[in-house]
């Protein structure tokens, strides 16, 4: 794409994507059984080699390995921010994550949490488990940063990727997206997973048909496929991602 189709998109995605109000980007704590709902996993897709990226402070990985899985984490702030630090940084995202839905009940559908107090546990019990998992096997957490990542090609088979692209498309633009993309594939053997579809504010990405076609021109083969989890308005799909053969 020319420099004046890539200013036109991010400006498109400016105006199309406004500011959600959330501030910082957040550093969330979802559960295993959030991620099964979000990405449609099932029980033999968690036994293969899986990566986490971004893995905030979720507990798939300190889940899935107590269940005797192979998961790896990554995220930027593994590199600098101690066990104790992520855990008060994530212990305040979550409580201003959840006063952002508290205060904007329109966007948010209470099918997988009853209530907001319900949602504010299951974050709290979740980052309690990365916690403890951190502290305890801090080589599953690996310090990495999109668009590069620090894992050899075909490092894993199924690669999830929740809650930064799309979520955050007011500040991260189509660039970032397809080559966060392209990373992603790069280091997974299977697939990627990414979900939700909507940015923060339950707005659509606008710009998801050229992004798949840009990914389709690389050898990356897209479907776009509902899931049975609904919090964020609107979001209740997720992109698969795969190698076309040959
Ligand atoms: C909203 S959290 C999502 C965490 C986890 N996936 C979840 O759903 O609970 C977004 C995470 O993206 C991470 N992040 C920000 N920029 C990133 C980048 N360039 N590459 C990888 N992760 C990034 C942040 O540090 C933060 O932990």
């Amino acid at each position: 794409m020319d420099a004046r189709r890539v200013m036109d998109s991010q400006q498109r995605l400016r105006s199309a994507v406004p500011d959600s109000g959330i501030g910082a980007m957040l550093v969330s704590a979802r559960s295993l059984a959030e991620y099964r709902a979000m990405f449609a996993l099932s029980d033999a897709v968690v036994r293969r080699r899986l990566l986490d990226c971004p893995g905030g402070a979720a507990s798939l990985t300190a889940e899935v390995n107590a269940a005797g899985g192979d998961a790896t984490a990554c995220d930027p702030l593994y590199a600098h921010t101690s066990v104790d630090e992520l855990a008060a940084r994530a212990q305040a995202d979550t409580d201003r994550g959840n006063r952002y839905v508290r205060a904007h009940p329109e966007q948010y559908r209470w099918s997988f949490f009853a209530d907001p107090d319900e949602h504010q546990r299951s974050r709290y019990a979740a980052l309690t488990r990365f916690t403890a998992d951190r502290r305890a096997h801090p080589e599953r957490y690996m310090p990495g940063v999109l668009p590069r990542l620090p894992f050899a090609d075909d490092a894993f088979d199924l690669v999830l990727s929740s809650h930064l692209l799309f979520s955050y498309a007011d500040r991260l633009d189509p660039a970032f997206h397809r080559d966060s993309i392209g990373e992603l594939m790069r280091v997974t053997r299977d697939e990627l997973r990414i979900f939700p579809l909507v940015a923060m504010g339950a707005v659509g990405y606008p710009d998801l048909d050229q992004l798949l076609a840009q990914l389709a021109g690389q050898g990356i083969t897209t479907e776009v496929a509902d899931v049975d989890y609904e919090f964020q308005a609107g979001g209740n799909q997720m992109l698969v991602c795969t190698h076309r053969p040959g």
